[in-house]
């Protein structure tokens, strides 16, 4: 357990690379996301043997499926433990309050829905037929979650400020693309620092490069957490 609000995401090709990462960082340092990648290289078992090590996990798999599949995969992922999960908000109402009742015990995994892919631009949307743009896209499906009872939403830290102010304090925005100053932005393309995004309203930092390719992972946790931590 962590009052850490970073979410360091464990995207490796294998889970020998994973583990020497894991091996040198603790629980009450951070959080760890697991995505499709991993999973699906290591699936479960890897999954577990994190939660056995006393880690919040954050399964990452963006559930969008009809309704009663999703919410059966929810199911799945609350009995291996993990923290918080994650289900598209294009899947509908319908499929969000699926998910919502499969998780209704008050030790239930967190349940957040992914509103629009921040790389997803305007000509992406207009290319399968939606007519808005991504910020009006990514308003109306956190508004739509939140009818539905999700916990709150993955978005970018530039949507945080506008979010907060329009579905209250209580709704959880995490945020990917992350980077100090000091780091290569990679294929981010629009990069915030760590104490930027909790200015601007995110609870939870998701942050992989900048640590799993940092040459002391531990001492760049450590420097974003006391970062954080002062604000
Ligand atoms: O290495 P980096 O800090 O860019 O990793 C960000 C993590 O957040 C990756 O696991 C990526 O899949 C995830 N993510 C993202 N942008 C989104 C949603 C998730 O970068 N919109």
């Amino acid at each position: 357990m962590t009052d850490s609000r970073v979410i360091v995401a464990l995207d490796f090709s294998d889970e020998t690379q994973a583990m020497k990462l894991v091996d040198q960082i603790n629980p009450a340092l951070c959080r760890l996301k697991i995505g499709k990648e991993m999973f699906t290289r290591s699936g479960p078992e890897l999954v577990k043997r994190l939660v056995n090590r006393g880690y919040d996990v954050f399964l990452d798999l963006k559930y969008h499926d009809i309704p009663n599949t999703v919410a059966n995969a929810c199911k799945a992922a609350a009995d291996l433990g993990v923290w918080m999960i994650n289900v598209h908000a294009l899947g509908g109402p319908a499929m969000l309050a699926a998910a919502r009742s499969a998780l209704s015990s008050p030790e239930s995994p967190i349940l957040i829905a992914v509103t629009i892919l921040t790389s997803s631009s305007h000509e992406d949307l207009l290319a399968v037929g939606i007519d808005r743009t991504p910020a009006e896209m990514v308003q109306r499906l956190a508004s739509i979650a939140k009818g539905e009872g999700i916990n709150g939403v993955v978005c970018s830290a530039r949507e945080s400020h506008s979010l907060r102010s329009s579905l209250g304090s209580e709704f959880l925005l995490v945020t990917p693309g992350i980077r100090l100053s000091t780091d290569n932005a990679d294929d981010q393309k629009r990069v915030v620092s760590p104490a930027d995004a909790i200015r601007q309203g995110s609870d939870y930092l998701v942050i992989g490069r900048p640590i799993t390719q940092a040459k002391d992972p531990v001492q760049k946790l450590l420097t974003i957490n006391s970062e954080i931590s002062q604000l």
